[in-house]
C-alpha cells in the first residue's frame, strides 16, 4: 500500500493516520447543521472535533462558514493563510493545501476567512456546483475518522455543498423558543438532496444545546424534541455554560481551556456516544 503523503503546511499527516489506512475504516463525514444562527454549530464542532480526537479519532474540521468562528476558534489567525476553504472550492489551491494542523493532536482544519462569503455567488456559474465540495473532499476523506463540516446559518449553495458530501446530519437545537423552528424546511432539503445526490444522507443525531436545567422551557424544548425526532436525539445534553462561550476568544476548545468543566465534560461524553453510533 502507497504512504500516504499528505502536506499539511509543509509537514505530513500523522503517523496514526497510516494506521487508519490499514485498517481502512469508512470516514463518517458530519454536517453541522441549523440554517439559524447562534444554536451552537460552531461550538459543537470545534469541542466534537477535539473531545473525538481525545478518543483516538483523527478528525478534519471544514469550516464552510464565512463568519470563521471555528477557525478563529482554534486559535487560527484568518490574516495569515495561504489557503483556504474559498481558495481550494474555486479551484485556485488543492484541498490538501488547505488542510492545517491545529494544536490539537490529529485535529486538522480547513479554514474559513469572509472571503467564503463570495462563494454563494459565484459557484453558482460553476458545473455541478452543489457537488464540488465532495469533490475535493474525496481522495483526503480516507485519512482521517470523521470529517465536521461547520455550516453557515442558511440554506444556501454552500449549506447545499455540505448536504452532498456528508454521509450524516448532526443537529444542534437551541433549548429556548422556537427551537423547532425552520426544522420543517431543513427536513425537506435533506429530502431534497437524498433525492437528488445523495441518497445515502441520514440524520445522525439531534443536539439539545445551552440547556439549563433549572428551566421549564429547557426541559420543554427538550422534550418537545424528543417527541418530534425520537431516539435521532442524542442522550447528551449540551448545558449552558459560560466556559464553552470563553473558550473561543483564547483560541481553545473548551477541552483544552476548561478540560474538567461540565461544558468538556458534556462534550466528551457526546463524543462517546458518535463514536458508539458508529
Ligand atoms: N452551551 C453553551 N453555553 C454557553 N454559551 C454557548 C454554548 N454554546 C454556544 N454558546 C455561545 O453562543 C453563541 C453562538 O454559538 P455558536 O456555536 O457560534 O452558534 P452557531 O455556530 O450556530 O451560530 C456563541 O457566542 C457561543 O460561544
Ligand atoms: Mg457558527
Amino acid at each position: 500500500m502507497d504512504a500516504p503523503n499528505i502536506s499539511v503546511s509543509g509537514g505530513i499527516l500523522d503517523l496514526s493516520l497510516i494506521n487508519r489506512l490499514l485498517h481502512d475504516n469508512e470516514t463518517h463525514i458530519l454536517a453541522v447543521i441549523n440554517q439559524k444562527g447562534g444554536v451552537g454549530k460552531s461550538t459543537t464542532a470545534i469541542n466534537l472535533a477535539s473531545a473525538l480526537a481525545e478518543e483516538g479519532a483523527a478528525v478534519l474540521v471544514i469550516d464552510l462558514d464565512p463568519q470563521g468562528n471555528t477557525t478563529s476558534g482554534f486559535g487560527i489567525d484568518k490574516n495569515d493563510l495561504e489557503a483556504d476553504i474559498y481558495k481550494s472550492l474555486m479551484g485556485r489551491k488543492a484541498f490538501k493545501a488547505a488542510i492545517l494542523p491545529t494544536d490539537i493532536p490529529d485535529v486538522y482544519i480547513v479554514p474559513a476567512t469572509l472571503q467564503l462569503a463570495g462563494a454563494e455567488i459565484e459557484l453558482v456559474r460553476k458545473k455541478q456546483r452543489e457537488t464540488v465540495l465532495k469533490r475535493k473532499l474525496k481522495p483526503v476523506a480516507k485519512y482521517f475518522d470523521y470529517v465536521l463540516i461547520d455550516c453557515p446559518p442558511s440554506l444556501g449553495l454552500l449549506t447545499l455543498n455540505a448536504l452532498v458530501a456528508a454521509t450524516g446530519e448532526l443537529i444542534p437545537l437551541q433549548c429556548e423558543y422556537y427551537a423547532l423552528e425552520g426544522v420543517a424546511k431543513l427536513l425537506e432539503t435533506t429530502k431534497l438532496v437524498q433525492a437528488t445526490n445523495n441518497p445515502d444522507l441520514q440524520i445522525e443525531g439531534v443536539l439539545l444545546t445551552m440547556y439549563d436545567a433549572r428551566t421549564s422551557l429547557s426541559r420543554s424544548v427538550a422534550n418537545e424534541t424528543r417527541e418530534f425526532f425520537g431516539n435521532k436525539v442524542f442522550k447528551t445534553l449540551i448545558p449552558r455554560q459560560v466556559k464553552l462561550a470563553e473558550a473561543p476568544s483564547y483560541g481553545e476548545p473548551v477541552t483544552v481551556y476548561a478540560p474538567h468543566s461540565k461544558g468538556a465534560r458534556a462534550y466528551r461524553k457526546l463524543a462517546r456516544e458518535v463514536l458508539n453510533r458508529g
